[in-house]
């Protein structure tokens, strides 16, 4: 397994509160604020191709409708993912998962990427997106943290690209966690550090991994979870947290 050495704050999205999340705009926002690393999700149009992504539906975050599951991608291509954020965003597109990795290498970030597959589409998704990522992302550099909340998209990971480390994303807290973790062998443990309890964060530290926790907007919480013994946070406005774990203490 690849060390990793994952910084303090991760821009979520890219850096959400900023720009259209899961845009290019988004991750140069973040690059610009001076984030080391970024978060994206990615998940499958109904033709295969992988784009960058959350929501099941492209209503919320485009100007079209219905189920990304529905939509193929010449349909995507055409769709305005920044007017529903700002005026200024006019015409921003849905990346496809080639151009946010180019992006990404070209802004010199860390990465992680997170498969966020429609249902039904769990292994394909890390199939499709595992190949183009190991075909695109330069040896030279730290392979990118593959997360998923979908258990078999991160075995099926785990069966193209065992060396790639993986994040074990949970919402909820599973009891089973340790045997989970164990078994698709993850080298971080994400959790929603909104909902969870010091117990628990004192639990998942008997993994020895490092622990990173989503969606984290307040200094106040941030620092509650790092004395917990979180090791990192994805926020939207990762400035905040950047001023905050940074350069505080
Ligand atoms: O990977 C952390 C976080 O992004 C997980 O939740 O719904 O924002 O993708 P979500
Ligand atoms: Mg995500």
């Amino acid at each position: 397994m690849t060390s990793l050495l994952i910084p303090k704050v991760i821009g979520h999205r890219g850096a959400k509160a900023y720009a259209p999340e899961n845009t290019l705009s988004s991750i140069r926002t973040a690059a610009d604020l001076g984030v080391e690393w970024v978060e994206v999700d990615v998940k499958l149009t109904k033709d295969g191709v992988a784009i960058i992504f959350h929501d099941d539906d492209l209503d919320r975050t485009t100007n079209g409708h219905g189920p990304v599951k529905d939509a193929d991608w010449a349909t995507i291509s055409e769709l305005d993912a920044g007017s529903w954020y700002g005026d200024s965003f006019f015409g921003e597109p849905v990346p496809t998962l080639e151009q946010l990795l180019d992006t990404v290498i070209d802004l010199n970030l860390g990465l992680n990427l997170e498969i966020k597959p429609c249902a039904g589409r769990e292994v394909e998704t890390a199939e499709v997106a595992l190949d183009i990522a190991t075909r695109i992302w330069p040896d030279d550099r730290p392979p990118p943290l593959i997360s998923s909340f979908q258990h078999v998209s991160l075995e099926t990971a785990m069966d193209m690209m065992p060396e790639w480390p993986r994040g074990f994303l949970m919402d909820e807290h599973l009891e089973n966690w340790q045997e989970l973790v164990g078994y698709l062998q993850a080298a971080t443990i994400n959790i929603n550090g909104n909902t969870t309890k010091e117990e628990l964060v004192e639990e998942y530290m008997e993994a020895h991994k490092p622990i990173l926790a989503y969606t984290i907007n307040q200094p106040d919480k941030a620092r509650e979870l790092i004395r917990w013994g979180v090791d990192g946070v994805f926020s939207d406005n990762p400035d905040v947290m950047l001023e905050e774990l940074t350069t505080k203490h």
